[in-house]
């Protein structure tokens, strides 16, 4: 482990006795309310893993308890940061089985909305997942090829990956379309729109089709991506060479949201 990673000043220790009670009433709104909205939406192992880290209505989490079950499970831990930090810090971080996660909670009037991620996004969105054991190795190989593409400079087509998997991505499931990206998972105006609404694309899963895909940071998503397993997303991050495909990254043009551009991508 390098300690200079955490020598950052974005980075800092989450002092839990520092929430208020209306920090926590915020938490228990938020929870209930998606714990409502995801029962019949986000994936199984969502809500399994919520389980396995004991996440519930009543507080918000605390770090230090979180990490001890995350060890166990996966060896993942979270670190505490005041906001967004540079990308290669965050995937240094990821390389390393550790996930940055912030510790302060949104205003009780941005319950809807919040331009940068709270740890109900991170926490609530992003951690339950981090006990399955196929989506850790994603989340670390993730790391190590996010480093690979800043010094390829192809970090705009590593931002779209994650972005399209990791915070917007869609699965199908033996039940129907499920969600598990946790930009989706965290937005109860999205839950229901990445699913239920005709306005968006559904495509199936492709990695040099992600990367060409624009997206916008502040409105619901037109174009969703749709992996079958956690196997099949380590898989593509696992073998991905940012080499071979280079000329994909190089020449191909952007593709706008909310088109199809051949029939068999369609969902
Ligand atoms: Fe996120």
């Amino acid at each position: 482990m390098s300690s200079h990673l955490y020598d950052h000043p974005m980075v800092t220790q989450e002092k839990w006795e520092n929430f208020t009670e209306t920090d926590h009433e915020t938490w228990n709104f938020l929870f209930k309310r998606q714990e409502f909205v995801l029962k019949s939406r986000a994936v199984d192992e969502i809500l399994r893993g919520m389980k396995t880290l004991s996440i519930c209505n009543t507080h918000i989490p605390k770090f230090s308890e979180l990490n001890k079950i995350l060890q166990k499970e996966t060896g993942f831990s979270l670190v505490a940061v005041k906001g967004f930090i540079p990308e290669e810090l965050f995937f240094r971080f990821l390389s390393e089985r550790k996930f940055p996660a912030t510790c302060f909670i949104r205003n009780p009037d941005q319950l809807d909305y919040l331009e940068e991620p709270d740890i109900f996004h991170d926490v609530f969105g992003h951690v339950p997942l981090l006990v399955n054991p196929i989506f850790a190795d994603f989340m670390e190989a993730f790391g190590k090829k996010g480093l690979e593409a800043i010094d390829h400079g192809f970090l705009k087509f590593a931002a779209a990956l994650y972005w399209y998997t990791v915070e917007f991505g869609l699965m199908s499931t033996q039940e129907g379309l499920r969600i598990y990206g946790a930009g989706i998972t965290s937005s109860k105006g999205e839950s229901i729109y990445s699913l239920e609404s005709d306005i968006p694309v559904r495509i199936k899963f492709d990695i040099r089709r992600i990367m060409k895909t624009q997206y916008h940071i502040d409105s619901f998503q037109r174009s969703y991506f749709v992996i079958d397993t956690y196997e099949q997303l380590f898989k593509a991050i696992d073998t991905l060479d940012w080499e071979e495909i280079k000329d994909t990254c190089l020449f191909f043009p952007d593709i706008e949201q909310g088109i199809i551009i051949n029939s068999q991508e369609k969902i």
